[in-house]
């Protein structure tokens, strides 16, 4: 069976291009066939880090249906059994894709013959990047071990489970005005996790919530973090765990600890992934090691798709609250966080759920209080 396997972060710039290159190949090294879509809209650059030429078309050609079936715009990669869909400049970033072309996108790549097809999805809580991390159980969440980087990653937690719980309830249902509507409100330390209230909508609603409860539960992305230099930067990886299964009641997975390695930088230069290059260096150890135990782990089914999911303007922009309202969380932590210099503690109620989690740094260590 086919394996989706996508791969986010909260915050830009934390690693996840350059561990979807090497990660990609270490599995076709295991004898996996292996494709890695460019999902970053508007900012491609994994060909880069495959020694790539960007002239191939991309999936904004089908998009456009310029081109009729993904597996057209395959292109070889000079590695046995990996291949790229390499993304391209026809789609800006900034555009929403309607949700037609978002599930006719993950059809194609569905159907695509290959062991492994990883997307390299662009930074932040955007609903393009969320819902194709929604396309599998557990997608890759990377992080580095900065604050800034943790605290955004639990952003991106916190809009997934929201859109995950969100749709599957049908357009204009009441259950999806809840949802919206507990969203909005400020629940964090009122006692009553996300959880709690997804368990209290499918009491209520016996013909659809507990199908929607369920697919809350099956939620378990991989937390990756990449850019180690300690044991401690591992604890910050515990510690998001901690506080998404407490307030958002997700069951957050380990996926990797991979470590600093000046060989990085030294691999993009060369446009050749470090697993190549130099096999041997910490990051590509880490990384290889990562593979071994993907390929060991079994498939798992995916997440109900919401069918009817809205396609209008209005109803996208409906859809499209729940992300809103992450993104402003975000903006306000941003602005007070860079406003105090380098304090977090100017900004732990900006951040939606960020009280919790700021509480636990403050603790250093002893987690999240429970
Ligand atoms: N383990 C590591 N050790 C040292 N440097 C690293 C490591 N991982 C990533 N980097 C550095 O971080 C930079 C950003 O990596 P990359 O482009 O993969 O991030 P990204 O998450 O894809 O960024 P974006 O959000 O912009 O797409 C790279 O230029 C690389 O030099
Ligand atoms: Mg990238």
């Amino acid at each position: 069976m086919q394996r989706l396997l996508p791969i986010a972060s909260g915050k830009g710039g934390v690693g996840k291009s350059v561990l979807t290159a090497n990660l990609g190949l270490a599995l076709s090294r295991l004898g996996k066939t292996v494709v890695l879509v460019d999902l970053d809209l508007g900012a491609s650059n994994l060909h880069t880090c495959l020694g790539i030429r960007n002239k191939h078309p991309g999936l904004g050609s089908l998009v456009w249906k310029t081109e009729r079936s993904l597996s057209a715009l395959l292109v070889e990669t000079g590695y046995e059994r990996l291949w790229l869909v390499p993304g391209d400049n026809l789609l800006p970033g900034t555009a929403n894709l309607e949700w037609n072309s978002k599930r006719r996108i993950l059809k194609e790549l569905r159907s695509l013959p290959a062991d492994f097809v990883l997307l390299d999805l662009g930074a932040g809580s955007s609903y393009n990047v969320v819902d194709f991390f929604l396309a599998a159980t557990s997608g890759l969440l990377v992080l580095c071990p900065e604050i800034t980087a943790v605290l955004n990653a639990y952003s991106f937690l916190k809009t997934a489970a929201f859109r995950q719980l969100h749709r599957s309830f049908p357009e204009g249902s009441p259950e999806r005005a809840e949802v919206l509507a507990f969203a909005g409100a400020k629940t964090e330390g009122s006692g009553q996790s996300f959880l709690d209230f997804a368990a209290s909508l499918a009491a209520r609603s016996p013909e659809r919530g507990p199908a929607g409860l369920e697919g809350l539960k099956r939620l378990k992305p991989r937390v990756v973090m990449n850019r180690g230099r300690s044991p401690e930067d591992a604890e910050l990886g515990y510690r998001l765990r901690d506080i998404s299964g407490k307030n958002l009641g997700l069951g957050l997975e380990f996926g990797a600890f991979l470590l600093e390695d000046e060989g990085v930088a030294r691999s993009i230069a060369a446009r050749r992934p470090l697993l190549d290059l130099d096999p041997a260096s910490p990051f590509a150890r880490g990384v290889a090691a990562f593979a071994q135990r993907l390929a060991l782990t079994p498939a798992e089914a995916p997440l109900p798709e919401a069918a009817d999911y809205p396609t209008g303007v209005g109803a996208e922009a409906e859809a499209g609250s729940v992300q809103t309202l992450s993104r402003l969380a975000e903006e306000a932590f941003s602005s007070a966080y860079a406003a105090t210099g380098s304090s977090v503690e100017a900004a732990p109620e900006m951040i939606l759920g960020g009280e919790d989690l700021v509480a636990s740094f403050r603790s250093g260590g002893e987690g999240g209080k429970d």
